[in-house]
């Protein structure tokens, strides 16, 4: 199956690194609050679309016992090579969210940076919330933020470019208010030896999802949602929250 984030693999991070704030550091503060409130003793943890391992290895330092699921080799061959770095223990599955299939049960899930709107229908978001119920133990926490209408209004619509060391982006946006889809074109051209580039093209699709949509597919899966949060993912001149912030609890 075809794998944008395989292209997009060898410069997420330093992308990530080039907002603002780093989406992951918004996600650990909110990962913590939530495990501190809740008085939650570290166990086992399923980073589900876990991609380059930031949310896993934060966990793993942390005392949990990690495994992170992505679709994408690309992705988690970063997570694997982070997580030897930093000496820690993380088990890695390639499998998709939808399938999910580990032979094990969890005290807390979490699926971050609009992985779950990258599921691309509500059977399929059905399928996966029903999976991710299966791993998780009654009462545990399922956390995952997704993104708004404002969100996909004002930055899934724009072209950009972007100059780092050593690549250039360019990213095509388009969103379809009417079918809720998402698309992002994204040519990389990497700098190689003697000023020469290489091109590639990763191409993401995602789907919008209403409230409504979202918390009816979780009541369905058996999850009750305890509460959702906006969360300003780049600053907060944002006009309105681009990302909402859900903490559902497995009944
Ligand atoms: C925007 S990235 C987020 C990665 C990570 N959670 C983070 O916070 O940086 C989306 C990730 O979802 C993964 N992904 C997309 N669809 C998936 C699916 N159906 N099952 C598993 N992983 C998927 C991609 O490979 C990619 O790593």
């Amino acid at each position: 199956m075809y794998e944008p984030y395989d292209t997009l693999a060898f410069l997420y991070d330093d992308w990530q690194k080039s907002f603002a704030k780093p989406y992951s550091e918004t996600v650990a503060s909110l990962l913590r609050k939530e495990i501190r409130s809740n008085r939650i003793k570290p166990g086992k943890f399923l980073d589900l679309a876990c991609g380059t391992g930031d949310a896993a290895i934060l966990m793993a330092a942390e005392g949990w016992s990690v495994t992170g699921v992505d679709s994408s080799a690309g992705m988690l061959r970063r997570a694997r090579d982070k997580t030897k770095k930093r000496k820690l223990n993380i088990s890695f599955l390639q499998q998709r969210m939808e399938e999910l299939d580990i032979q094990e049960t969890f005290q807390l899930a979490g699926s971050f940076y609009d992985s779950v709107n990258h599921i691309p229908s509500k059977r399929q978001l059905q399928k996966m919330l029903k999976q991710v119920r299966k791993h998780l133990d009654a009462e545990s926490l399922f956390m995952f933020d997704s993104n708004t209408l404002s969100c996909y209004r004002n930055l899934w619509n724009i072209t950009s470019v972007g100059h780092e060391d050593g690549y250039t982006l360019i990213i095509e946006n388009s969103f379809n208010e009417s079918t809720a889809r998402a698309a992002s074109s994204i040519t990389v051209f990497q700098r190689e030896k003697e000023g020469k580039y290489s091109k590639s093209v990763a191409r993401v699709k995602e789907r919008w999802y209403t409230d409504e949509e979202l918390e009816t597919l979780l009541n369905k899966t058996g999850f009750q949602v305890m509460r959702r949060d906006p969360v300003y993912l780049f600053s907060y001149d944002e006009p309105d929250p681009y990302k909402q912030w859900w903490v559902c609890k497995a009944v």
